[in-house]
């Protein structure tokens, strides 16, 4: 421009550099410029997965920490995150690995208070209490540890950013930094998230898509069990689950989880049916339980508790039609208790079972499992796994197995377990409610 449109005069206009601020999606920014590599000459990483020690956290990030990975782990506040990775670092750092805990919420006589109760000497432990983004990327570059924690992200902002600390844009930024830091440099990262409700702060849900590993760390108040579950793993199997107890000296890894979650059934109660799911690389036993009460005025209430309320809809219909049961009028309330998640088809049948056991209101009889899945027809499908459902349903001591015809040819039954095939659900009623023939040696 000649004249300036300002003032009026002419030339008086100068040329300014302005060197645009890097911008920073999230993806790891590489060094050198791209370039299109045949798949066949790319290395692959070959160093091994760094194990914490922390078995079932282990097992659920797919066999130990990947190399330069980014795991967030969410979960609402007050569950255990911080305890949790606190253990792990104290236990990799223990096994000669350097490790880093930074502390965005926690003073470091607060942190300390809290290893004396998980009766953590320190050892290689390193801390840092900090807030500021940028000295925290220092840190962890100029220590340069094997693991990093950082917690929470909701508790550290940027400079470079006005935003609030938690919001959208600085969680955003926080994440989107750290995994760049991790993928140049040499450190695995877990970043803590807390699960909120109001949208004013954000949750982890708005990291799933850049981090590598997605943990949540669940449970229920007032009980002390507490799940790990892995929700997106890129270097493992997405539904593998661990299990932990809350005591008064931290967390315990619960290694029998099926014992945990039918420890509290009740013997001879309508509506509750054991069944056998697959979470990841292990079968857990769980309870379904249905609580089928009506006729009520309209249409039934349903409520799904860590089941799928499409797949309960489905036997609804399924029973209705094919065993004449009118459930239309009734309140159905289902539930997998103990926070497991019985979403996988395989549970249908036991979930088919549960209801037809509220609605006549008569027991299974202990020792009886049932797994299957429940096709639109009526029919009972093969599941995925049945060996090792069958085993874990023996070494628990259930010595009948109703389950689908098509699976009961390929499995070899264990000694003393009784395999009650079902092809149909209309065979389903004559052999449910009939009593274990052998031996009761039911829990
Ligand atoms: P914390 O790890 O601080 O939760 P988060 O980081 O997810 O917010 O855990 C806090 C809860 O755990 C608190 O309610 C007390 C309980 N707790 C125990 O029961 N035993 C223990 O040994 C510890 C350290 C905590
Ligand atoms: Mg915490």
């Amino acid at each position: 421009m000649g004249r300036c449109p300002g003032c009026g005069e002419w030339n008086t206009i100068l040329e300014q550099q302005i060197t645009a601020s890097r911008r920073h999606s999230g993806q790891p920014v590489s060094q050198e410029p791209s370039a299109v590599l045949p798949l066949a000459e790319i290395q692959g990483d070959r160093q091994p997965r760094l194990k914490t020690g922390v078995k079932e956290l282990d097992r659920v990030l797919g066999g130990g920490i990947v190399h330069r990975s980014v795991i967030l782990v969410g979960g609402d506040p007050g569950i255990g995150k911080s305890t949790l990775l606190m253990q792990a670092l104290a236990k990799a750092s223990s096994a000669g690995h350097k490790v880093l805990y930074v502390s965005g919420e926690e003073s470091a006589e607060q942190l300390k208070l809290r290893a004396e109760r998980l009766g953590i000497g320190g050892g290689a432990l390193l801390v840092l209490v900090e807030n500021e983004l940028e000295t925290i990327i220092e840190k962890i570059e100029a220590t340069s540890c094997v693991v990093v924690v950082l917690d929470s992200v909701q508790s550290v902002y940027s400079r470079s950013f006005e935003a609030q600390a938690g919001s959208v844009s600085q969680v955003r930024q926080v994440a989107g930094r750290i995994l760049e830091t991790s993928k140049k440099g040499s450190s695995a990262c877990f970043i803590v998230g807390h699960v909120t409700k109001d949208g004013a702060l954000a949750g982890p849900k708005v990291l799933e898509h850049m981090v590598d590993t997605v943990l949540y760390f669940e449970g229920e108040r007032g009980h002390a069990y507490r799940i790990l579950r892995a929700v997106k793993n890129r270097f493992g199997s997405a539904s593998e689950i661990g299990v932990f107890e809350m005591g008064d000296c931290g967390l315990s890894e619960v290694a029998n989880p099926s014992e945990l979650f039918l420890s509290e059934r009740p013997e001879n109660a309508s509506g509750s049916v054991v069944t056998s799911l697959v979470e990841g690389s292990r079968p857990i036993l769980a309870e379904i339980q249905a609580l089928v009460t009506g006729p009520v005025p309209g249409q039934g209430r349903r409520t799904c508790l860590g089941t799928d309320s499409q797949r309960l809809a489905l036997m609804i219909a399924v029973i209705e039609k094919k065993l004449g049961m009118a459930l239309g009028d009734q309140d159905i309330f289902l539930n997998a208790v103990g926070g497991v998640r019985a979403t996988e088809p395989a549970a249908d049948l036991a979930v088919a079972s549960a209801l037809l056991s509220s609605f006549t209101d008569r027991s299974i009889p202990p020792g009886t499992l049932v797994f299957g899945e429940v096709g639109l027809a009526g029919e009972v499908r093969r599941v995925s796994r049945a060996a090792e459902r069958i085993n874990e349903a023996a070494r628990l001591g259930y010595r009948r197995i109703i389950a689908p015809s098509a699976n009961a040819d390929q499995v070899p039954m264990p000694s003393g377990v009784e395999m009650v095939a079902v092809s149909r659900i209309n065979e389903l009623i004559p052999v449910l409610f009939d009593a274990v023939r052998p031996k009761k040696r039911g829990k």
